[in-house]
């Protein structure tokens, strides 16, 4: 066969996928199938909010990834518990020999205004998107360090920063990233790389979102969880990329940016007094909702 010479990304390695059966896990599964991964297709099936486990949405994907000549094994357990985490990764060693990414694309919604929110609804989200990556995280970072090489990557999302009706995801996802720049800190001896995406593509998790944004498609997503788990990405650790169609941004990373000091403690009327030496940095979803109120007040559609 003339191809036999093209040898994929991700040849000889062994990658993990949690919430491959659907949307931007899918996508990412046969992309690393198709540039030479195996892969472990993780999926618990389930809704949007979490509910109705079937195993025949991981088998599905199992099944495009074979047909098209690909490697790859099927996994129907929820990243929520350590057995779940724990089999995904054993299911690669077991499966193929070895584990050289994990992936923690698994996610769910369940929206409710904070005054509203219960904890039926604060639980599930932050088992599923934070403890959901966690468990995975754990369970390949013993091999990973004992192997001296390795990729976790965490999905989280803009909304990390902040979300009106989200709480919940909001704080999963920011607890995302702080799990991941730890887990690029700890392993970082190791050889071990970590980094988070941040993805914005049609699914039908992205169809609950509330005002029209700019949308790429989950295989726009692919291309840099691939490039992220190749050896081109071996120093690559600690960062969040947004994906977004041909667009990819990297974030800041946390820093003070301004100080006050004096000798001893403050009082709070020297802190009154004081403050704007320090201030407040601006929150951008601020200023966004202040012009959704102004064009919502004048009758017309705020710009995207
Ligand atoms: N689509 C976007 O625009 C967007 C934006 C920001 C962040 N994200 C994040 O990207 C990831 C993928 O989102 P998507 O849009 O492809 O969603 P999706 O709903 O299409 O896919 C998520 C998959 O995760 C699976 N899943 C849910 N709970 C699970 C569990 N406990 N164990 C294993 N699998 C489980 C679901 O069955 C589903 O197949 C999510 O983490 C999401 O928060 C997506």
């Amino acid at each position: 066969m003339e191809d036999e010479d093209v040898v994929g990304a991700l040849e000889g390695k062994v990658i993990a996928v949690t919430g491959a059966g659907r949307g931007i896990g899918r996508a990412v599964a046969i992309a690393a199938a198709a540039e030479g991964a195996a892969v472990v297709v993780n999926d618990y099936g389930v809704s949007v909010d979490g509910k109705e486990p079937t195993s025949e949405v991981a088998d599905a994907v199992v099944g495009e990834i074979t047909a098209a000549g690909g490697r790859a094994v099927a996994n129907a357990q929820s990243v929520t518990t350590m057995e779940g985490g724990a089999s995904i990764v054993q299911q690669a060693v077991d499966s193929f020999g070895r584990i050289d990414a994990v992936v923690c694309v698994a996610g769910i919604l369940r929206e409710r205004m904070l005054f509203n929110m219960s904890e039926d609804e604060w639980d599930p989200v932050i088992a599923t998107h934070l403890k959901g990556t966690f468990t995975v995280f754990r369970a390949a970072a013993p091999i990973f360090r004992e192997q001296k090489s390795g990729t976790m990557i965490g999905f989280t999302s803009g909304a990390f920063a902040a979300s009106v009706a989200q709480a919940n995801y909001s704080a999963a996802k920011g607890g995302i990233v702080s799990l991941v720049r730890s887990a690029a800190a700890g392993m970082y001896k190791y050889g071990v790389t970590a980094n988070c995406i941040a993805p914005v593509a049609r699914s039908r998790m992205s169809g609950q979102v509330p005002f029209g944004l700019e949308m790429g498609e989950p295989e726009d997503v692919a291309p840099m969880v691939c490039f992220l788990c190749s050896d081109h990405a071996r120093g690559v650790t600690g960062q969040v990329y947004t994906v977004n169609g041909g667009r990819v941004a990297v974030w800041n990373q946390p820093h003070e940016v301004r100080e006050m000091r004096k000798d001893g403690r403050w009082t709070v009327e020297e802190l009154a007094a004081r403050f704007p030496e320090v201030g407040q940095e601006p929150m951008p979803i601020l200023d966004r909702l202040k012009e959704m109120e102004a064009a919502a007040r004048s009758g017309q559609k705020p710009n995207q």
